[in-house]
């Protein structure tokens, strides 16, 4: 099999903090190996309109601690087309990109998948704030988005508290329910509502807010993952049906931001440099994964058809605490 040479890198799909450690740690490692380095911006766009250039040891200095990506990213429609992957070889082949590291989620790997048929030897590294890849127990971003919703929570227990309201407050996660239900434990709702779990507002919500209220609670917290519903709909139903002065709060992009914390930080750096020792080992077209404190790596095919489960102890933490 052909030597690589150059390693192409980028980001694609929603940006997470630890995007740009995770970069930082495959060119420092690429070129630690004897590797040359491209950097592609705009995620795959980058490869369908020349957005390259080279990168050295300094191109990643100054941005571990930065949130979001520095090489931007993108979700791209062209690419997605037989034509736009067609495109993106020839891209890879007319600038000696010999193999592909892509920071991103399942969708950027169905690309992984697709170049790789190509003949583009791809390694990617799960990096979502929505912790939804299936091969994985952990993705780049989810300790930083959770941190940060459980802060913005907590600031709103303060306000929801002074005025005897109910929140009801909406997180990101897109069909899964990692954040909602982490952020919910954390800061103690009456009510973790998630997609991984069906269900019922009047049983669910309306019953229980009645129920506490009865008893003397005075503010009602509801955290709900955005693949169940919008929190508008939630909070006039809940007001229209207890009574109660409901307020929605969307959290929204501002998970994905701000300074990575150390657990993404290290995750990025081990990630990035498994993805460079893969390349290295002749072991291409894999996913690298963390499994419990492990490090290790599936196939994009593997890792693609892989599903996952939240963790059935949170959820029963969830409703002995909360739901
Ligand atoms: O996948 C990350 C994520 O932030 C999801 O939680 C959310 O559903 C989606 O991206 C939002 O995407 P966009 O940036 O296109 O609004």
């Amino acid at each position: 099999m052909e030597e690589i040479k150059t390693i192409g890198v980028l980001t694609s799909g929603g940006d997470a903090p630890g995007m740009n450690a995770a970069i930082r740690a495959v060119v420092r490692s690429a070129i630690f190996n004897g590797f040359a380095v491209k950097g592609i911006r705009h995620g795959y766009n980058g490869l369908l309109t020349d957005d390259i250039f080279d990168m050295n040891l300094r191109s990643v200095s100054e941005i571990i601690h930065r949130g979001g990506t520095m090489l931007f990213t993108a979700r791209s429609d062209e690419f997605m087309t037989d034509k736009g992957q067609k495109k993106a070889v020839e891209t890879c082949n007319r600038y000696g990109i010999d193999a592909l590291i892509v920071i991103g989620g399942d969708g950027s790997f169905r690309g992984c998948r697709a170049l790789a048929k190509l003949g583009i030897k791809c390694i990617g590294i799960p990096c979502t704030i929505d912790n939804d890849i299936a091969c994985s127990d952990y993705t780049i971003g989810f300790d930083t988005a959770l941190n940060t919703a459980m802060e913005m929570i907590d600031k709103l227990r303060d306000t929801t508290q002074s005025h005897e309201r109910c929140s009801v407050v909406e997180v990101m996660g897109r069909h899964a329910g990692y954040i909602a239900v982490n952020t919910g434990i954390a800061t103690g709702a009456l009510c973790i509502l998630i997609p991984e779990i069906p269900v019922d507002i009047d049983r669910d919500v309306i019953e229980r807010i009645k129920e506490t209220h009865k008893e003397g609670k005075k503010n009602f917290l509801i955290v709900v993952a955005e693949g169940v519903g919008k929190a508008l709909d939630i909070a006039e139903e809940v007001q229209q049906k207890t009574g109660i002065d409901t307020r929605a709060t969307v959290l929204g992009h501002v998970q994905r931001g701000g300074s990575p914390s150390l657990r993404d930080r290290v995750v990025a750096a081990q990630m990035g440099v498994h993805a460079v020792e893969l390349l290295q080992l002749k072991n291409y077209n894999r996913v690298v994964a963390l499994r419990g404190e492990k490090i290790t790596d599936y196939s994009i095919e593997e890792a693609l058809a892989m599903k996952k489960e939240l963790d059935p102890m949170l959820i029963g933490v969830a409703k002995v605490v909360s739901i």
